[in-house]
């Protein structure tokens, strides 16, 4: 599918945000682990939790989907499954799963989309192997096997780089185990899996010092949950408030987004980039602080990222970009080279997309250089969105500043995070038709 946006000066409404992805992957692990009847209220059923829950129900989980998703216990258990377990494009349901099922003593197979089966692997299979599991692959890519085995009873892994993804793999490893567990992070990484695993009565301790995180998950922890309430997508947020910041007459209210310090930097980029925002109406559900977020119109201005900071906004940067595109002054973002190895290479998807949006871009080894508001506008614009959904998103926005059309091509990965992105977007006065 392609798309096709149109320019718009007004984005205006009062909306609901879209449930959060990683809480909603997060969410189905545990139930599914846990065994238990249990309901997950305000689930994103997006592409990617639902390959999720699929391959979890492959594993023997009994999972019923409507608007919520309800876990009836099952006497069996989790059981080594017959077919593969497909995770599509979803690198958080794989490399979690992994972990889980590699805890479990289980043989599966995985495998995935095109994208999916080019990302690294290594990053959980060298600390898994080390903590006792054993796997069959070849090059550190999927197809990946899962060979049963006993992870040891205790281990303790320094994260080499900073991804909650490893971070959380490891955990649900020890979980499924039984064993005990400590991790040290340098830099803070988004901290669901500890907020939702205290939240399921587990007793895991988090020790923060000028070091970083110390995570310490005891042996032998059980679940006890019987329901779950998701909170709003912050880093789907983050597009629908570019519109508005990007239009002209904006005032756009977008309820229950999901406020947990380690996925807001957004909010504290967006306001050192002149963001007219507002924070009001917090509360804080299951752990996780949520809030209402009132946006209008801005006059942007550039700023310099990088260091702590990236990990926070590593979702958030295509979308930083293209506001960085129509803000006043040099952005530049550093140390961010995990772009490289997200859904696309997102520094080369973001660098191409800029230049067709006619910016001025230079792209590093590990981030961008983007001169902004002098775009030379152009009679017809078409982004390659390299099938990711977050490149997608971020240059469908950007019709709104450049005030022409702007066309997306392969699209069909936005209903990965956000399947109802056309419908909201129509909701708040930012037209976008299938083409
Ligand atoms: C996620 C962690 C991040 C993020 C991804 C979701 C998660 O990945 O980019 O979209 O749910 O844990 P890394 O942990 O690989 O940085």
């Amino acid at each position: 599918m392609n798309l096709i946006a149109s320019p718009t000066t007004k984005i205006y409404g009062d909306i609901i945000c879209p449930p959060d992805k990683s809480i909603t992957q997060r969410a189905l692990l545990l139930g599914a682990l846990q065994n238990k009847d249990f309901k997950i209220i305000n689930p994103l059923l997006g592409a990617d939790p639902i390959s999720t829950a699929t391959a979890l129900k492959e594993l023997g989980a009994n999972i019923d989907i409507s608007n919520e998703i309800v876990f009836s216990e099952n006497n069996q258990g989790l059981s080594s499954p017959v077919n593969p377990l497909d995770l599509g494009n979803s690198g958080t349901g794989l490399r979690l799963l992994i972990g889980m099922v590699a805890g479990l003593g289980l043989r599966a197979v995985f495998i995935g989309d095109a994208s999916l089966s080019s990302r690294p692997m290594k990053r959980i299979i060298d600390p898994l192997s080390d903590f006792g599991a054993v796997f069959q692959h070849v090059g550190f890519t999927l197809p990946i096997k899962t060979v049963p085995s006993l992870l040891n009873r205790s281990f303790n892994y320094n994260m080499p780089i900073a991804s909650a993804q490893v971070k959380s793999s490891i955990l649900l490893a020890a979980l499924a185990a039984g064993s005990e567990v400590i991790i040290n992070e340098t830099i803070q990484t988004r901290n669901h899996t500890e907020i939702m695993l205290r939240d399921f009565g587990v007793n895991i301790e988090v020790h923060s010092s000028s070091k970083g995180n110390e995570i310490y998950l005891p042996s032998n922890e059980q679940l006890k949950k019987n329901e779950y309430d998701v909170p709003g997508d912050i880093s789907s947020a983050a597009f629908l408030i570019a519109a508005a910041l990007l239009a002209k007459e904006s005032h756009l209210v977008i309820a229950n987004v999901g406020l947990n310090p380690s996925r807001t930097g957004f909010l504290d980029v967006i306001r050192e980039m002149n963001a007219n925002i507002e924070v009001k109406d917090q509360k804080e559900i299951n752990g996780e602080l949520r809030g209402t977020l009132v946006i209008k119109s801005s006059e942007l201005s550039a700023i310099n990222l990088g260091g702590a900071i990236i990990p926070n906004i590593i979702d958030e940067i295509p979308i930083i970009s293209v506001l960085a595109a129509f803000a006043k002054g040099v952005t530049t973002i550093q140390d961010a080279g995990e772009l490289r190895k997200k859904e696309s290479d997102r520094i080369t998807a973001v660098t191409e997309g800029l230049m067709q949006i006619g910016a001025s871009v230079d792209e590093t080894q590990d981030g961008l250089i983007i001169s902004g508001s002098n775009l030379r506008t152009q009679e017809s614009i078409t982004i390659n969105s390299f099938h990711d959904h977050r490149i997608a998103m971020s240059f469908l926005v950007s019709a709104i500043g450049l005030g022409t059309k702007v066309k997306v091509l392969n699209t069909d990965n936005i209903a990965t995070s956000f399947h109802n992105f056309v419908d909201l977007a129509y909701q708040i006065g930012f037209n976008l038709r299938e083409l």
